[in-house]
């Protein structure tokens, strides 16, 4: 008996909470959610010398966040820190760091934790992309694009998650990609890693909610292609539907998304539809789609990663 009356009180809850989930849902599709306070925040951003992760920093400077960016480049780091304190920020640190090296991350991340202190806002944002047919990507660039696209997520995580944890207080940002959602041509290397950034902060969401670590929220941002140069060339036969991204754009809604506690953004909105379609259309029907909508042509005429201002 007693069995039985636990069963029924799990049922309950589970039903209790199942329903608020949606209750809250529907609700926040009205209402604004509220927006959380980042002001005086240790915000870390890995690749913050271009593109998203400086166009990040700016958003967190205006917000009053203490600003900790990484990058490989120290002269566009540098560039992004004068525009940071332009735009407001009081505290800006800026360390040079090979996030493809381990070792580096974590010397670096001890240079942190002294000099700055316990980083509660992590955005790993620090990406490579090689571009070629499987046959023809080199074996150090496969694996320099796990080393910056995944590894470098584990071993920043292993850096500044201890304290988060004790804390019960921070926020992890993963940057994936659609290339994190759908296989696609030409991108095997950068695709398979992104699959694996997601997993991974989808694995570490999981642990920290078994563990009751509600204090600790996860965002993972999978965006289609963006006008920062890391894509130089690649195109879309679909506008409509797939557009290429507007940089502000993306750091706009990565920084509501981020605010707001999200914890998935898919931009543009017809990736929810496609993930949808992806896990039921039978292959033939699926790849035919992708045939007419020529989605294995968007690689065609990539340049290269280049950097834009
Ligand atoms: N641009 C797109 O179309 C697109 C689409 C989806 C997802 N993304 C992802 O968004 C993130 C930001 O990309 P972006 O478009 O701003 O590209 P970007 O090339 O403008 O910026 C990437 C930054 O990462 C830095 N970086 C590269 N290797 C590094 C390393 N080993 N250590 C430290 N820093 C390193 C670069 O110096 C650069 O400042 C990446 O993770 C990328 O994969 C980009």
């Amino acid at each position: 008996m007693p069995s039985e009356m636990n069963a029924l009180t799990n049922l309950l809850i589970f039903l209790g909470q199942f329903t608020y989930g949606f209750l809250e849902a529907i609700f926040y599709m009205i209402a604004s959610k509220p927006k959380k306070n980042v002001a005086g925040e240790i915000v870390l951003i890995t690749g913050a010398g271009s593109g998203i992760g400086r166009l990040l920093a700016l958003r967190f400077a205006r917000l009053g966040a203490i600003l900790v960016l990484w990058d490989i480049n120290p002269e566009s780091n540098q560039e992004t820190s004068k525009l940071t304190k332009e735009a407001g920020a009081s505290r800006v640190y800026t360390y040079t760091c090979n996030c493809g090296e381990k070792q580096d991350i974590y010397r670096v991340a001890d240079q942190v934790k002294k000099e700055v202190g316990d980083v509660t806002i992590l955005i790993n944002n620090a990406g490579v992309v090689t571009g070629k047919r499987f046959l023809e990507v080199p074996d150090e660039c496969i694996e320099k694009a796990f080393d910056v696209n995944t590894k470098a997520h584990f071993w920043t995580y292993k850096a500044f998650l201890p304290a988060m944890i004790a804390n019960n207080h921070g926020h992890l940002v993963c940057i994936s990609s659609s290339a994190g959602l759908v296989g696609i041509y030409k991108l095997s290397d950068y695709c398979a890693s992104k699959f694996a950034a997601l997993g991974f902060a989808e694995s570490i969401l999981s642990e920290l909610h078994a563990e009751r670590k509600t204090g600790i929220k996860t965002t993972i941002v999978c965006p289609f292609f963006i006008k920062t140069g890391m894509f130089e060339g690649c195109t879309t036969e679909n506008p409509l539907l797939l557009p290429i991204l507007e940089p502000n754009y993306v750091a706009d809604k990565i920084m509501n998304a981020v605010l707001t506690e999200q914890a998935y953004l898919f931009l543009p909105k017809f990736l929810y539809y496609m993930l949808f379609l992806k896990s039921f259309l039978p292959i033939k029907s699926g790849l035919a789609l992708c045939d007419y909508m020529k989605v294995f042509d968007v690689m065609k005429y990539f340049k290269g990663q280049i950097k834009k201002d």
